[in-house]
């Protein structure tokens, strides 16, 4: 396939995500042969290393992921090469660009360049001004940006390192990652709306009572402490990742699955989100940040303990919220979400609860009717739930739970992509579909700016509020009892 012939250079080729993902999603693809010989990548970073310890290093990283490594590795490491780069030196881009045209002769690659910033996005506006005005971008081939999060820390940061990068990429060259939209079961949300007569006509605010979003991690900030405390769980997982889910989980159909079409929609959905004023987000959101406690047997720390965390830090490490959907699909059904560090265990999941039946046949205690759930297990189980009511053995007029189980990755994990290895292929094939545009970027930072805002006005008093190893703080389920609801426990 020539569509894949490219040169790949990614700026922060010493770090952790190139090391833990990138290099490996790049051998995968190899392996699988959905990338043949014509292509380069070429690591930029500040480090001096020459091009036999880069390759080191990224057989090191092939090793250390789950990927087998086979014969051709050798091959496949003498794609790469290593540039020593200082991001503000002129002459190095344009080492670069002599570079990129030498390694295009020789794997015979028609000008085609990806540039990947997976660094500090303090320098992601001079990088792209230097591509652009030393004419590394000026090839005949295509130029396209991957860019990582942060993509800002507030809406006004977000449209200056916007501004800065479309001064050298159109907004169809910029691939915005959130890998959330990579994985399979994210994926999946659409195929299982849009594809089942069993469920669309039902995805409404007839039949669903509310939604519940959760994405709890057993991890606390490990070594991303200097990071984590300027950003918060609702920079680092609710701008980005939770409003994605909502926005797949609450769209409209398309009108086909072309990525300006899907786009739309999701975009419809962000600017459907009710606004809060800054005095009402206390009604809305609530946050927390653990303390210490015991997850799996071990004991764990304080967050005000970790490294790099300020002692008297009131960073939030856990939110949970209640959003609206103003339109004439989702008035008045509550879609709660909830994402935290240091909790019961590593998971992710959608809860969909259906409403009660207009007259229960079978009703004799409060707890005898289940709701009907449907879960879409995003991480670490891969699958869908289904619980329905059936009867209880042997006792008449009675109903019990039962289950439905589908597993995605039991059948054949190691044909699953991580979604690195899938937003990496989408991107040199062209399909954006699964980045984020800046409209999404844009509406979703200025919801939750007004968050924050009301947030740095009330300081909190109670952290930390809940202990490590469980579902965080009382608060959080405060905010479902009051309208007459709870948090579905992992089923
Ligand atoms: C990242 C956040 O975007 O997502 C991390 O910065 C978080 O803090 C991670 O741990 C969660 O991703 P996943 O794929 O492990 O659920």
């Amino acid at each position: 396939d020539n569509r894949t012939y490219c040169s790949i250079v990614i700026f922060g080729a010493t770090g952790d995500l190139a090391n833990r993902k990138l290099f490996p999603s790049i051998y995968s693809l190899y392996k699988k042969g959905k990338l043949n010989e014509n292509f380069s990548v070429i690591g930029v970073a500040r480090r001096e290393l020459d091009n036999e310890a880069f390759r080191n290093n990224v057989r090191t990283s092939i090793q250390e992921s789950k990927i087998e490594l086979v014969d051709n590795v050798e091959t496949f490491l003498s794609h790469f090469h290593y540039v020593s780069f200082d991001v503000t030196d002129k002459q190095h881009y344009q080492d670069l660009n002599m570079l990129l045209h030498d390694l295009e002769g020789q794997f015979n690659i028609p000008g085609n360049r990806m540039f990947y910033m997976a660094m500090a996005p303090e320098f992601f506006g001079t990088i792209a001004s230097y591509l652009k005005s030393e004419g590394v971008t000026n090839d005949q081939g295509w130029n396209r940006l991957i860019i990582e999060k942060p993509f800002g820390h507030d809406l006004p940061s977000a449209q200056k390192l916007n501004n800065d990068i479309r001064e050298a990429f159109q907004e169809d060259e910029i691939y915005r990652i959130d890998h959330y939209l990579g994985k399979a079961m994210v994926q999946n949300i659409e195929v299982i709306r849009f594809a089942n007569a069993i469920f669309e006509p039902l995805w409404n605010n007839r039949y669903i009572s509310n939604i519940q979003i959760t994405s709890s991690e057993s991890l606390g900030v490990e070594d991303r402490g200097g990071y984590y405390d300027q950003a918060g769980a609702l920079r680092d997982m609710v701008q980005n990742h939770m409003l994605q889910m909502v926005s797949l989980l609450a769209m409209e159909p398309p009108i086909s699955l072309t990525t300006e079409e899907i786009r739309s929609e999701k975009i419809k959905v962000l600017r459907a989100i009710k606004r809060m004023t800054v005095d009402e987000v206390d009604q809305y959101f609530v946050r927390g940040q653990y303390d210490e406690g015991n997850i799996y047997g071990k004991d764990v720390p304080a967050y005000r303990s970790e490294n790099k965390v300020d002692p008297q830090s009131n960073t939030e490490t856990f939110v949970a919220g209640k959003l609206s959907i103003n339109n004439f699909r989702w008035a008045g059904v509550p879609i709660y979400i909830r994402t935290g560090k240091r909790m019961t265990e590593k998971s992710t999941k959608v809860v969909i609860q259906f409403k009660e039946l207009p007259m229960n046949l079978y009703y004799k205690s409060e707890d005898n009717m289940h709701p009907n759930l449907l879960i879409i297990h995003i991480q670490p189980d891969e699958g869908i739930s289904i619980v329905l009511n059936g009867k209880k053995l042997n006792i008449p007029g009675e109903t019990t739970p039962v289950k439905l189980d589908y597993c995605n990755n039991c059948l054949d994990e190691s044909n699953n992509p991580e979604a690195y290895e899938k937003l990496l292929y989408d991107a040199i094939l062209g399909d954006s579909t699964n980045f984020t545009h800046w409209d999404e970027v844009a509406l979703s930072w200025q919801f939750v700016d007004t968050i924050y805002k009301a947030w740095e006005n009330n300081k909190v008093s109670d952290f930390p509020n809940y202990r490590s190893g469980t579902m965080g703080p009382k608060v959080a389920d405060d905010l479902l009892a009051e309208d007459g609801f709870h948090w579905w426990p992992i089923l």
